[in-house]
């Protein structure tokens, strides 16, 4: 096998799973790498696992995770036809905010779900995803609008679990998801079965991307 091997998301995903690039490897379960199409139009990035997340290994499988399902569904999207991730692939203990560097040792992951999905639009869900791409707007201001990012259209809106501890944030959650019916082509949206992806590259090689 040679290095001009192509990198794929299976193969991110079980490197992240042996990952040991900061605390938080100590304190999981289980990782949380994403999951999902890879071949999306749309992805989601939330902020890191919480309880369920790290025991299942799937992101928002709790109560935030029943909250975007019926965000989702508000615009007929499945979320077998997107991918979703977080910014942090472990949990934090106590669900205590991301430090600057854990988001500093995981994002290279980040980095490369994106460039192998290559969605034409990300939704960012919660202020730490959304500072990633644009560190100097505050959430409350740039909410449900949309701003351009590497050529990738960036639309932010608020945490799901948010909207749990306040209930008032909901309705503006909706009408933030609106806004993605007219960002994607919806015939687009079905893509093809992550059967047909090709299989995980040798991962001793596909670690040398992380050094
Ligand atoms: N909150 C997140 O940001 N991500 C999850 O996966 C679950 C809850
Ligand atoms: Fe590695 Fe990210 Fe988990 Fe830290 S949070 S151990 S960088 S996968």
């Amino acid at each position: 096998m040679s290095n001009q091997e192509p990198i794929t998301i299976t193969a991110l995903e079980h490197t992240v799973s042996q990952c040991k690039k900061c605390s938080l490897s100590k304190s999981r379960s289980r990782t949380v790498p994403g999951e999902g199409n890879y071949d999306a139009q749309v992805m989601l990035i939330g902020e890191a696992p919480g309880f369920n997340e790290d025991k299942t290994g799937r992101p928002f499988a709790g109560r935030a995770g029943n909250l975007l399902n019926e965000l989702l569904d508000s615009v007929g999207i499945k979320r077998s036809q997107i991918y979703i991730t977080n910014m942090l692939k472990c949990r934090p203990p106590s669900n205590r905010d991301p430090q600057q560097t854990e988001i500093d040792s995981c994002e290279p992951y980040l980095a490369l779900q994106i460039s192998l999905i290559n969605p034409s639009v990300i939704i960012t869900l919660g202020r730490f995803s959304f500072s990633k791409f644009f560190p100097n707007i505050t959430l409350s201001k740039a909410r449900g609008i949309v701003r351009e990012w590497n050529g990738i259209k960036i639309l932010p809106v608020y945490h799901p679990a948010a909207a749990l501890y306040n209930p008032s944030l909901k309705p503006k959650l909706l009408q933030d998801f609106q806004k993605i019916t007219s960002l994607i082509n919806k015939n687009e949206l079905s893509v093809p079965d992550q059967s047909q992806m090709p299989p995980a590259t040798q991962l001793s090689l596909f670690d040398n991307h992380f050094e």
